[in-house]
């Protein structure tokens, strides 16, 4: 099969920019030139101080200080890095279509056919096309009609190679995969992907399929594990009303090989860029090929998740003598999971503003979040102008400023250092009774009912 020498990705993101890195430093022999028309990203990714990489994820740091400069390199040229590439990966953003047609549901594949029509006018040769991004059911064949008419006569071979890294483990998962999957009508296209992996991932490991059940096994592989999350936080109200506890319920149900012991934790919700997106993209999909009831099936996902955080945030509210008001709210995460600075869909953002619109203030610390990132979250929901959300919203550097005079502390993260605080200064610290509602099941309870706080977890 075809050996490739150089590989270009377009969309520096969190898939393009991890995802890359690897391939980078298991193949020094392939070149690699990931390309992204935000400048800002791009030059970021070339910043000399890799604290300042636009992504973070531990291990990525050290990753690229090997490869960038050697095989691996961040260009702003996309036509350049398309017209040398003999594979292409399309990795830019997919997110929920937010006008017309579909509007909340479906995914806008606007930045996909901005590519695609990219690489048609460029592309001198023939190139094999890779969708890293995940796309609807069927996106390929959309692409390869846009290919074959607008381009210039060279040959395009499209493969579905969707990825499956969860952000904070990204590296790790890259390196040591679950499985690689890899769609594709073209077995010399297929085998030339299936080469590049092998270097680093045994075979067994490589799976191939044709296009559409690539494409459709990732929006699939989202939904269950969403799914598993939502009937566990589903589990953890009825735990609260009966004395059961959420964690012994998920160990016991765990323990069953045919259940699995993994994906069970109960949370204030799920966040991240993906679960919610790709699971509303099902569901459009399936209305449009009229198939209510799986659409329907899918969709209680996405409602059991929303009614877990405000079922969060009404415990909240109903705890501290049914107002907020004026009260200051201490927020320990912000990001939508730990060991990432991604806050897109956390949970933390609806369960603000809740609580804001009972007029509470809150005061966030996050250890990778910035402030800017955080008014951002807020400003987007158009809830409250961007002034208002300044006024009520402090981001602070440490969890203590955060907790100082606060009449409740919420974990929204799960971020380890939170742990290993000094519970007992917070406490001094703060207005009584001192209250922590604990969205993630982080702390120690019998630790924190020792020093006098009034403790809520979920599903306990
Ligand atoms: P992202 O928003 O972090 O990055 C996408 C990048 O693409 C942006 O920097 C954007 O500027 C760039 N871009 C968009 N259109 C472009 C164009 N025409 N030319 C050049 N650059 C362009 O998104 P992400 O989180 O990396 O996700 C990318 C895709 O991967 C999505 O389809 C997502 O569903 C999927 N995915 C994401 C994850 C995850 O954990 N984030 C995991 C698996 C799959
Ligand atoms: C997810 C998929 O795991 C990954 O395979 C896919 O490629 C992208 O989407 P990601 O969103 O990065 O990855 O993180 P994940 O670890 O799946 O967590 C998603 C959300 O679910 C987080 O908010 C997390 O806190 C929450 N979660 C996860 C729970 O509340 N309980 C759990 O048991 C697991």
């Amino acid at each position: 099969s075809k050996t490739i020498k150089k590989i270009c990705c377009i969309g520096a993101g969190y898939v393009g920019g991890p995802t890359m890195s690897v391939v980078a430093k298991q193949c020094p022999h392939i070149e690699i030139t990931i390309v992204d028309m935000n400048a800002e990203r791009i030059a970021a990714w070339n910043d000399e101080n890799l604290e300042n990489l636009p992504v973070y994820e531990p291990g990525l740091q050290e990753i690229v200080a090997e490869a960038r400069g050697r095989n691996l390199f961040f260009s702003t040229d996309i036509n350049k890095a398309i017209d040398e590439a003999d594979m292409i990966f399309i990795s830019v953003n997919t997110p929920t279509k937010n006008y017309g047609k579909g509007k909340g549901m479906a995914a806008d594949l606007k930045y996909i056919e901005l590519c695609a029509r990219q690489i048609a006018s460029v592309a001198k040769d023939d190139k094999i096309l890779v969708e890293k991004s995940t796309l609807p059911v069927r996106t390929a064949a959309a692409l390869k009609s846009i290919l074959d008419n607008t381009g210039n006569g060279v040959n395009f071979h499209i493969l579905s190679n969707p990825e499956f890294l969860a952000e904070g483990t990204a590296i790790q998962d890259l390196i040591n995969p679950d499985r690689v999957l890899i769609g594709g009508e073209n077995e010399e296209a297929i085998a030339a992907l299936v080469n590049i992996y092998a270097h680093w991932v045994d075979q067994s490991k490589i799976l191939t399929t044709n296009l559409w059940s690539s494409e459709l096994s990732k929006l699939t592989a989202n939904a269950f594990l969403a799914q598993r999350v939502s009937s566990i936080n589903s589990i953890s109200a009825l735990c609260e009303k009966t004395g059961a506890n959420v964690d012994e319920v998920s160990k016991a149900i765990g323990m069953d090989t045919r259940i699995g012991a993994k994906f069970l934790k109960a949370s204030v919700g799920f966040g991240g860029s993906c679960f919610q997106k790709d699971i509303l993209n099902l569901v459009y999909i399936a209305r449009s090929y009229g198939l209510t009831e799986v659409a329907e099936y899918w969709d209680q996902v996405i409602l059991m998740n929303d009614y877990q955080k405000q079922r969060f945030a009404d415990n909240i509210i109903q705890t501290l003598y049914n107002t907020v008001s004026g009260k200051k709210i201490a927020f320990l995460g912000w990001a939508f999971k730990k060991d990432t600075n991604d806050t897109r869909e956390s949970a933390a953002i609806y369960v603000a503003d809740y609580l804001l619109n009972e007029q509470a203030e809150i005061t966030v610390y996050d250890p990778k979040v910035s402030a800017e990132r955080i008014y951002a979250d807020l400003d987007y929901l158009n809830t409250r102008s961007s002034e208002e959300n300044r006024l009520l919203v402090k981001v602070v550097n440490t969890p203590y400023e955060a907790c100082d005079d606060a009449h409740a502390v919420a974990i929204l993260t799960e971020w380890d250092e939170f742990k290993s605080y000094d519970w007992k200064k917070i406490k001094d610290q703060m207005k009584k009774p001192a209250f922590v509602f604990d969205g993630r099941k982080l702390l120690n309870r019998k630790q924190l009912e020792d020093l006098d706080f009034k403790y809520y977890a979920i599903g306990e």
